[in-house]
């Protein structure tokens, strides 16, 4: 899903990953969906949600889309060129939809929440708008849609987990896993569209969350990484166990349930993780030493306008922290370049405090205005195009000379790798990660392993991207 990709500049390194979920031949099925998602990795969670709740209506997935009857869009409103390519791909869909008579295509998402009926009544692309809260009214919906209305429903809920709903996994690898344990985001971050799209922030039933990492790890899952926007927020109170449980109690819960089972999560909000959840990290070797911690920005004053909360001052004692509980985490980051009114003095103190975080890697974007940000309604776009490039440019440079330096940093250690599957070039090799979410590549050698174990691995070699070793009997 979610890969290493820091040398090319990239405005959109979350978009575009589509995927087509399992094959099932046989004909049990009334009727055949395909999903295709975008965006961040809580949007692949929630398609996992749909598809169980179309596979319980007797909805089959398939992986060809000419094969489905009904198709599906999961949708990101990140930026714009996400939404750009969204549309692209339902121009497709509309294609295939004039030739297959009763063929149905729904938006999910982030999008439909955004746009709402806008997509069924302006531009009749679609058949059915669901938003994130809405899932599981889809079987309605659909019946709707067959019967020719405009079947939407884009509620916000302040309730909806999905808590019960155990997701079918949906192409994945049998050995990572993402669980998520909360939903929205009561954030204000001014450049975010995410608290419009996902509505206020909840989290999920504790007992549930083990529930389903529990069952993961019986099916031979090995690492499960529990999502939300902002999990250090996580906040739940069990009413029956007379218990409240905070994001540290979660994770020491999850690593609990076996040593076998790695353990990470993300996103990590600077101004909310606490020394609370640093020391469960560092008691327990099977929570992964690695931490997104998103800057944004690097200068005080942009901090303030993007409504992060937090001071630079205030984030590098956030790093530093971290690196006094952990010494070995790893720590990445999300940045943007060109936020309004931003200078060339704001863009230097970004590069500055980079360089200070010593980030292992980054996802980097320019600004893209959305509507209805406290951003776009308080400030303007000001900063030339050319301008934003730029910028994301030397950041990206800065970024690629970083992560080369820690990955030679590691060259003559030796890590506890889990193996994930063949390298992709070549299948005479294993890829894996380490604790700290770097991968490694090395050769399969004459042992008897397989994907899911683990097995340490010396590191010899390094690209940016990747470390390359030898196993270590
Ligand atoms: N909840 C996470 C981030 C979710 S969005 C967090 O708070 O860290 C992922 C990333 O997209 C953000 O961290 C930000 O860097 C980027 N992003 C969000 N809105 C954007 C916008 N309008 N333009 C450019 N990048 C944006
Ligand atoms: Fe958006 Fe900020 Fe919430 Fe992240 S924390 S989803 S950036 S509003
Ligand atoms: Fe995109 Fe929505 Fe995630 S806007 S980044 S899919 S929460």
């Amino acid at each position: 899903m979610l890969d290493y990709v820091t040398d090319k500049v990239q405005d959109e390194t979350r978009q575009g990953e589509a995927f087509a979920p399992f094959a099932n031949d046989s004909n049990e099925y009334r009727k055949r969906f395909y999903i295709e998602s975008y965006g961040c990795q809580m949007n692949f969670a929630d398609s996992e949600v749909v598809a169980a709740i179309l596979n319980k209506e007797g909805f089959g997935a398939t992986r060809n889309v000419e094969e489905a009857d009904l198709i599906f869009i999961n949708t990101c409103s990140i930026r714009e060129k996400a939404e750009q390519t969204v549309r692209k791909r339902l121009t497709e869909f509309k294609k295939l939809k004039e030739q297959k008579k009763g063929m149905l295509v729904g938006v999910l998402g982030c999008m439909a929440e955004r746009l709402k009926s806008q997509f069924l009544e302006e531009e009749k692309l679609v058949d059915i708008v669901v938003g994130p809260d809405a899932y599981r009214t889809l079987p309605a919906l659909v019946e709707e849609a067959e019967g020719g209305q405009k079947a939407v429903n884009v509620l916000l809920s302040r309730e909806e987990t999905y808590a019960d709903i155990s997701p079918v996994r949906l192409d994945s690898n049998g050995v990572s896993a993402f669980v998520s344990i909360m939903r929205g985001c009561n954030n204000m971050c001014s450049f975010c569209v995410v608290p419009f799209t996902r509505g206020r922030e909840r989290s999920r039933d504790a007992e549930s969350i083990i529930h389903e990492c529990k069952d993961l790890f019986e099916k031979g899952y090995k690492e499960i990484t529990l999502l939300g926007q902002n999990v250090d927020s996580y906040y739940f109170v069990d009413e029956k166990r007379k218990e409240t449980i905070n994001f540290a109690g979660l994770l020491e819960k999850v690593a609990l349930i076996s040593p076998l089972l790695r353990v990470r999560f993300s996103t990590s909000h600077p101004k909310d993780i606490t020394d609370e959840v640093l020391h469960t990290m560092a008691k327990y070797e099977n929570i992964c030493k690695y931490i997104h911690l998103p800057v944004q920005s690097g200068s005080t004053r942009i901090l303030q306008l993007m409504n992060r909360t937090y001071t630079r001052e205030w984030y590098m004692a956030k790093v530093d922290r971290i690196r006094e509980i952990m010494p070995d985490c790893g720590i990445s980051s999300d940045i943007i370049a060109g936020f309004c009114t931003e200078e060339e003095e704001d863009h230097s103190a970004t590069l500055a405090i980079m360089n200070y975080s010593r980030y292992d890697f980054s996802y980097m974007f320019f600004y893209s205005e959305r509507p209805g940000t406290l951003a776009q309604r308080r400030y303007k776009d000001d900063i030339p195009e050319n301008v934003k490039k730029r910028r994301l440019q030397e950041i990206v440079d800065v970024q690629n000379r970083l992560s080369l330096e820690s990955n030679k940093k590691d060259v003559g250690k030796t890590f506890k790798v889990l193996i994930e599957g063949d390298s992709k070039k070549n299948e005479m090799e294993w890829k894996g990660r380490n604790s700290q979410n770097k991968v490694i590549v090395f050769p399969k050698g004459d042992h008897e392993l397989k994907k899911g174990d683990y097995v340490n691995v010396k590191v010899t070699a390094c690209t940016q991207a990747t470390l390359l070793g030898t196993i270590i009997n």
